[in-house]
This record gives structure tokens, C-alpha cells and sequence, in this order.
């Protein structure tokens, strides 16, 4: 009983810590490309200046044709942006607010409380627009994909020429990381597709990796928090169980020495 409990969990805890190739969402013979993100692990944390870059790559490269409806512009404070650059964001923006007093919509530039547009009023426009395909919302993609950050860095970075005999349909292209391969999204991302402020590298890679470190925050904004919380309760689960061992001794001491 014992040594199956020895095995099992020597199983669990090599299969937790190891980094062996994982499999893409659907399967099959997709591999995914992997690397090191900050956000993970147990003392996981964000990188504030790669995601203001992800932010400005998804707004310059992504936001023409896939929307973002869980962020509100205040949420970027989290990226590190002031109150006053973000007022400057928000209203970069054109918003469609009312009805007005007539009875009519409106427009009107944004305000830090409100979400950031998106790109087409409903579905069937995206889906008229995309050949019948449809682009997701991304403010979630990361916890609604299977590895999710593995997986959007793939998915960006592995448009390849499809192999010799495999035929590809009109307005669909090849991905390698794509469950199937056949993706309605041409390929988004070419290297120097954008221009960083601070110098960052404009690389294909790059770019992805700032995108994925964006997204991995609008898919979960509380992951600093909930890692520190749960660092805490292990820090205090060691202590208590310190304690409690200290005080069986102590309480047990006279009843060992008489032995009775
Ligand atoms: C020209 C429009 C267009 C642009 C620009 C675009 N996409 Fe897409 N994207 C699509 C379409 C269409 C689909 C649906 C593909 C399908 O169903 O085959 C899609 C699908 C996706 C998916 C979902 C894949 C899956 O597993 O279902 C992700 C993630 C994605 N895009 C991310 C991005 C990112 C990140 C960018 C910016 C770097 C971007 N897209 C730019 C049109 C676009």
C-alpha cells in the first residue's frame, strides 16, 4: 500500500515539474512550441513592459479583426499606464454610446470606463468579412485553449508552406500549429509588423511573445494575486504544521517518560 502511494506520487510530481512536449488543443500530431513565461510557476509574475507592447502589437496587428470585450480601458492600469495615459488611449477611440434624448445613437471618443471596441457590430459581420470564418474574442484565449500560452505563441509563429500534395482551399492558409492545419486567419505576423518605443525586438518571435504575455493577462488579471495568496497559505501551512508537531511533543513529553 505504501510503496504504491510512493509510486504514485513520485508519478505526479515528475509529471507536474517535467517539460515534456505538449500536445495542442485538438490533438493529433500537432507539437507546440514552448518557452519560458514569467507568468508561470508558483512566484509567477507579469511583465508590464512586454505586455504594454503585446497591448500596442494587439491594437495595431490584431484589433482590425478580433475583439477584446472583457477589457476596459482603466484595467490597462494594470499594464503599468497612468490615469492620464490612459484618458489619451480611451480616447483614441470612437465609441458608440445613447440614445440620446432623440432617440439616437451617437458617437463619441472614450473614456477610461468603457471597453475597447470592437471591431465589427455582431458576429454575422465578422463572419461576411472573414469569408464565413469567425475570429474569435481574444480576451480569453489563453485559459479557453489547452496550454493556451503555448499554444497562441504556435499558432502565431507556424505558418508554414503546406508540405508537397497536400492541397490548400481558397481563403484558408497553413498553420502547423492549427489542429488540422487549415486556418481562416491569413498569417498575422511577418516580423517588423510593428514599431516599439522602447527598442524592444520587432521579431516575428518576439512580437508573439508580447502578444502572449498581454493575453495571458485579459484572461486572467487576478494570476499575481492568486499566486501570492497561495504562497502565503503554503508558508503558513509550514508554520502551523511546525507548531502543531511542537505542541504533540510537548503536550506527549510526561506520558512517554512514565511510559504509561
Ligand atoms: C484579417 C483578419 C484577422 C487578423 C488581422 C487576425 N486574425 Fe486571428 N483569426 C481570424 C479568423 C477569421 C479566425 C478564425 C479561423 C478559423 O476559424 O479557421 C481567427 C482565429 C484566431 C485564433 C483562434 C484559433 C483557434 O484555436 O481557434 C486566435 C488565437 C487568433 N486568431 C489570434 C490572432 C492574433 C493574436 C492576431 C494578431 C497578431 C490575429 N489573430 C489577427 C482573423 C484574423
Amino acid at each position: 500500500m505504501r510503496k504504491l502511494f510512493l509510486t504514485l506520487a513520485t508519478a505526479v510530481i515528475t509529471a507536474s515539474l517535467s517539460n515534456v512536449p505538449v500536445l495542442a488543443a485538438g490533438g493529433g500530431d500537432v507539437v507546440l512550441r514552448q518557452a519560458d513565461w514569467s507568468f508561470s510557476g508558483p512566484f509567477g509574475t507579469f511583465d508590464k513592459a512586454s505586455m504594454q507592447r503585446g497591448f500596442q502589437a494587439y491594437t495595431e496587428v490584431c484589433a482590425g479583426c478580433h475583439s477584446m470585450n472583457y477589457i476596459a480601458f482603466r484595467n490597462l492600469a494594470d499594464l503599468g499606464y497612468n490615469e492620464a495615459e490612459i484618458k489619451a488611449i480611451a480616447a483614441e477611440y470612437e465609441v458608440v454610446d445613447g440614445p440620446n434624448d432623440e432617440g439616437e445613437m451617437f458617437t463619441r471618443n472614450g473614456i477610461p470606463a468603457d471597453r475597447i471596441p470592437a471591431p465589427y457590430p455582431n458576429e454575422l459581420a465578422a463572419r461576411a468579412a472573414n469569408n464565413g470564418a469567425y475570429p474569435p474574442d481574444l480576451s480569453l484565449i489563453v485559459k479557453a485553449r489547452a496550454n493556451g500560452a503555448d499554444y497562441l505563441y504556435s499558432l502565431l509563429t507556424s505558418y508554414q508552406d503546406a508540405p508537397a500534395g497536400t492541397a490548400v482551399p481558397e481563403g484558408m492558409y497553413y498553420n502547423a500549429a492549427y489542429s488540422g492545419h487549415m486556418i481562416a486567419m491569413p498569417q498575422p505576423l511577418y516580423g517588423d509588423d510593428v514599431e516599439y518605443a522602447d527598442g524592444a525586438d520587432t521579431s516575428m518571435d518576439a512580437v508573439a511573445k508580447d502578444l502572449v504575455n498581454f493575453m495571458a493577462w485579459t484572461a486572467e488579471p487576478a494570476l499575481e494575486e492568486r499566486k501570492r495568496t497561495g504562497v502565503a497559505v503554503m508558508i503558513f501551512l509550514v508554520l502551523l504544521s511546525g507548531l502543531s508537531f511542537g505542541a504533540m511533543r510537548f503536550i506527549w513529553a510526561d506520558v512517554k517518560k512514565t511510559g504509561a
